[in-house]
């Protein structure tokens, strides 16, 4: 018999059929994010769940259940984050977790180098006013912005992600510095000619654009805080392609209102898709959907990636992208 598998959205049609042929499917196919209490049920139904960041996989999913009741072996996240999942949890009723690392991380840089350029070049603004009418023609002080090329880039979390932001970074002329929870190999710091600060605050004063690569959750909850976004320079710019609760949206937003920073680049936000309102009315935020990993190539790989950690967990394999 073939495991079943509950799918908690819709996937890339071809991935969505792969997974079809392999195994025993339930694709949720009114894309609309399942309940704690349908997850709950799911997990005594289903030998495994894919969810994704849109789903929280917690206390209101876990409480109550026991390992006798709990039928799921394996839940493969889709997506790299994974603080949407409490993985100790799982853990603990015998559930295995993977992730889709890697074949995300070329997209997810793109993204952030756009927002770089978008908030530091006024895009978002230009198109608006284009858009409305509004643009009179070139005059040489129209919508002036700043420029990038060497300027500091400033990194906090060199993993994949903030390692294809540097490349980029580089290619643009840019001195990369970087923070980091833990010591990085100088041999690497080299290959991306980066320094490594020694504390968040040394980067946030010496940055002229900040780029987050940390990884979501409770540990870095409000890591660039408004004590942090004070250290930052006047002129700076705040790009966020990680996940919303890393920022003070509330100190933030005030950062914005009051001009203390020169504006912020976000792809991700606390409570998506409800933000903050008043992100909406700032010019001098350039404000995306979560598109850090959306495109075909990236959300079809992340699929095959999934489906390779299903086969070698159910193949009594070790899952290569195992994280609990
Ligand atoms: C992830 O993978 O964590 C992204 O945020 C969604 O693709």
């Amino acid at each position: 018999m073939k495991p079943t598998v509950l799918i908690s959205r819709r996937w890339p049609a071809a991935v969505e059929s792969l997974l079809a042929k392999q195994f025993d499917t339930t694709v949720n196919t009114s894309d609309k994010p399942l309940t704690a209490v349908q997850f709950r049920d799911a997990l005594s139904e289903y030998d495994a769940i894919l969810p994704t960041v849109t789903d929280s996989i917690d206390n209101r999913v876990f409480d109550g259940l026991t390992a006798e009741t709990v039928r799921t072996r394996i839940i493969a996240n889709y997506g790299v984050g994974f603080s949407h999942i409490d993985i100790q949890r799982a853990k603990a009723l015998g559930i295995c977790v993977t992730n889709t690392p890697d074949v995300l991380s070329e997209c997810t840089a793109d993204i952030a180098m756009m927002l770089i350029l978008m908030v530091a070049r006024r895009a978002g603004e230009g198109e608006r006013e284009l858009r409305a009418n509004g643009w009179t023609g070139w005059r040489p002080t129209h919508m002036m912005g700043t420029r990038v090329s060497g300027k500091t880039l400033g990194i906090v979390g060199f993993g994949r992600i903030g390692r294809e932001t540097a490349k980029r970074a580089r290619g643009f002329n840019m001195n990369v510095v970087v923070h980091n929870r833990s010591a990085i190999d100088p041999v690497l710091l080299n290959t991306f000619n980066a320094v490594q600060c020694s504390s968040l605050d040394e980067l946030a004063a010496s940055a002229d654009f900040i780029s987050l690569h940390c990884p979501g959750g409770a540990e870095n909850k409000h890591l660039i805080d408004a004590r942090i976004i004070e250290q930052m320079k006047p002129d700076s710019y705040l790009i966020n392609t990680a996940r919303g609760e890393v920022i003070d949206e509330e100190a933030l937003i005030e950062a914005l209102q009051s001009k203390r920073i020169g504006g912020a680049g976000l792809d991700v936000f606390d409570n998506e898709p409800a933000i903050n309102p008043a992100f909406k009315s700032l010019e001098n935020a350039v404000l995306l959907p979560h598109l850090g990993s959306a495109t075909n190539e990236t959300r079809n790989a992340m699929g095959e990636r999934v489906i390779g950690n299903l086969n070698a967990f159910f193949g009594q394999g070790e899952p290569p992208d195992r994280i609990g």
